[in-house]
C-alpha cells in the first residue's frame, strides 16, 4: 500500500466519524425537541378556534358561511401567520372596528384584516423601520435570537396594502413600540394582534401597555407561542402572565394565544 492510499483511507474514515458524529447530534436534538413537548405539557390550556369566535363553530354543513374571509395565501408569506392563524384572525377582524397591530412586517395581515373589517373599520399598526433599529432596546432577559430577528424583520418602508383601496383603513405608524405614547388610547380597540419583537422585555411590555388599550369584552391576540426552545421571550412573558391570572387559551392548530379582557 502507498503512502497516498493510506492517507486517503485514513481521510476517508475522519470524514466517516465526523458525519457520524453529526448525525447522532441531529437525532438527539429531535428528540430533545420532541421530549419536551410531550413530558412538559405547556402551561397555557389549549382550546379549539371556536373558543375565541363563534364564527368558526361547526353548522349542519361543517364550516358556516359567516367564517367566509377574503385571504391571501400564506404561501410564499414572509413572517407571517399560518392558514388556520389568518382564518381566525380574520374572522375576529370582522366582528372588530378599532384593530391594533404591533409588528406590520409586509403588511399582509394588515391588509386581510382591513378588508374583512366592515367599510367603517380601521387598523391602526406599528412597526420598527430599518433605520429606527438603532433605537431598539434590548435588556438583559433577552435572549439574543428573539431580538436579531426583530432587527433583521425590520425591513419594510411599504406594505403589502400600499396604493390599495385598503390604505385608507390603516394607519401606519413607524417607531419602537417602548417608545410608543398609549395615552390618549385608553380601550380605544376592540382586537390587539401583539407580533412586534419577540423578546421577553418587549413582550412585556407589549402586553401590559396592550391591556389598557383594549376595550372590555375586546380580545388581545399574540403569535408565535412556539415552546422555550423556538420563541422563548414570548413563551416565558405568556406564561408568566397566564400564571398571574391572565386567563388565556393556545389556539390549536396554531401559535396563538387568545385573551379575552373582561366586559
Ligand atoms: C413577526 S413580524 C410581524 C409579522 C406581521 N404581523 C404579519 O403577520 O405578517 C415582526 C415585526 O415587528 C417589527 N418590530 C420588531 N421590533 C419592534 C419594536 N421594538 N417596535 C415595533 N415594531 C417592531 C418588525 O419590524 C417586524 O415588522
Amino acid at each position: 500500500m502507498t503512502t497516498l492510499e493510506i492517507v486517503l483511507i485514513a481521510v476517508c474514515m475522519l470524514l466517516a466519524l465526523v458525519l457520524a458524529f453529526s448525525l447522532k447530534h441531529l437525532a438527539h436534538y429531535r428528540l430533545r425537541l420532541r421530549h419536551d413537548a410531550l413530558v412538559f405539557k405547556w402551561p397555557i390550556p389549549q382550546a379549539n378556534p371556536e373558543y375565541i369566535t363563534s364564527r368558526l363553530e361547526e353548522g349542519p354543513y361543517g364550516a358556516k358561511l359567516e367564517a367566509e374571509i377574503n385571504i391571501i395565501p400564506a404561501y410564499q408569506s414572509y413572517a407571517s401567520l399560518n392558514e388556520l392563524e389568518t382564518v381566525v384572525l380574520a374572522n375576529l377582524a370582522k366582528d372588530s372596528s378599532r384593530v391594533f397591530e404591533l409588528g406590520t412586517a409586509s403588511g399582509r395581515t394588515t391588509y386581510i384584516m382591513a378588508s374583512n373589517m366592515k367599510s367603517d373599520g380601521h387598523v391602526t399598526t406599528i412597526t420598527l423601520s430599518r433605520e429606527q433599529a438603532l433605537a431598539y432596546a434590548a435588556e438583559g432577559s433577552d435572549a439574543s435570537t428573539d431580538s436579531e430577528h426583530a432587527i433583521e424583520e425590520s425591513r419594510f418602508e411599504t406594505f403589502l396594502y400600499s396604493g390599495t383601496p385598503m390604505e385608507n383603513r390603516i394607519t401606519q405608524l413607524f417607531g419602537d413600540s417602548k417608545q410608543f405614547d398609549a395615552s390618549g388610547h385608553e380601550e380605544a380597540f376592540d382586537l390587539i394582534f401583539v407580533d412586534g419583537s419577540h423578546a421577553y422585555s418587549y413582550v412585556k411590555h407589549d402586553s401590559l401597555m396592550c391591556r389598557s388599550m383594549l376595550a372590555p369584552g375586546g380580545v388581545m391576540v399574540w403569535h408565535d407561542y412556539r415552546g422555550k426552545r423556538e420563541v422563548p421571550g414570548v413563551y416565558q412573558c405568556l406564561n408568566e402572565l397566564h400564571a398571574e391570572g391572565w386567563d388565556m387559551r393556545h389556539i390549536r392548530g396554531t401559535s396563538f394565544v387568545v385573551w379575552r379582557k373582561e366586559a
